[in-house]
């Protein structure tokens, strides 16, 4: 008859106690990530900043955080571009010209008149996933690259939603896109 010492018969225990204070630790630290932790993460990556961040001296320029072009700079109408060039950014990197015409990058402050402020999340996931203005409008134009923002889960899309909200509202009134040959 084989006797199971003590020891031996606690040892499962003790593993099972060490495994979960450290999952314990690992989850606590993920879960305790806000949404809106994630979305900043997850902005940062994406590179929104890139062309929602107006440039200055060839940087986003963090003190206009992801307000769209400024409504100060005015541009009327698509450049004439000599072949082979197909498309040109203005200096803040936040108007295009290309065979679309002029667009211009969005506010997406939560400024209730002229940002995402009275978005509704619902719509901010179906505007990504569908490439439609506010979700059912008109076709989202280049450059905004929303084919691949299609492929973020509900969950980043919810977290990119919630930084965003978290952020301070800008009032900077993005133009209308020009079409082309106007
Ligand atoms: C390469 C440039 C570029 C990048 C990168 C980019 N955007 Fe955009 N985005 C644009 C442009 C330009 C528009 C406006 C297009 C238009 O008027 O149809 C736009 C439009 C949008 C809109 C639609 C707003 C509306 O009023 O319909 C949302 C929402 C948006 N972008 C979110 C994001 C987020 C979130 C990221 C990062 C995950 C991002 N964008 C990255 C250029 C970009």
């Amino acid at each position: 008859m084989s006797v199971v010492h003590p020891y031996q018969s606690l040892l499962p225990a003790f593993f099972g106690l060490f495994a979960s204070a450290f999952l314990g630790t690992a989850l606590g630290q993920s879960s305790g990530q806000t949404p809106a932790e994630r979305g900043k993460y997850l902005v940062e990556v994406a590179g929104c900043h890139d062309c929602h961040t107006p440039y200055k001296n060839g940087q986003p320029d963090m003190t206009r955080i992801l307000m769209g072009h400024p409504q100060d700079i005015k541009i009327s109408a698509p450049g004439k571009l000599p072949t082979p060039w197909n498309m040109a950014g203005s200096e803040t990197n936040t108007a295009w010209t290309g065979p679309w015409g002029v667009s211009f990058s969005t506010n997406l402050t939560p400024d209730k008149n002229t940002g995402l402020g009275l978005w509704t999340e619902q719509m901010f996931i179906d505007t990504i996933r569908k490439g439609k203005h506010g979700g059912t409008g008109r076709d989202i134009l280049p450059p905004m690259p929303w084919p691949g923002y299609a492929k973020f889960t509900d969950g980043d899309l919810r977290a990119i939603f919630a930084y965003l909200k978290s952020i301070p509202a800008v009032m900077n009134r993005v133009p209308q896109p020009v079409p082309p040959g106007k």
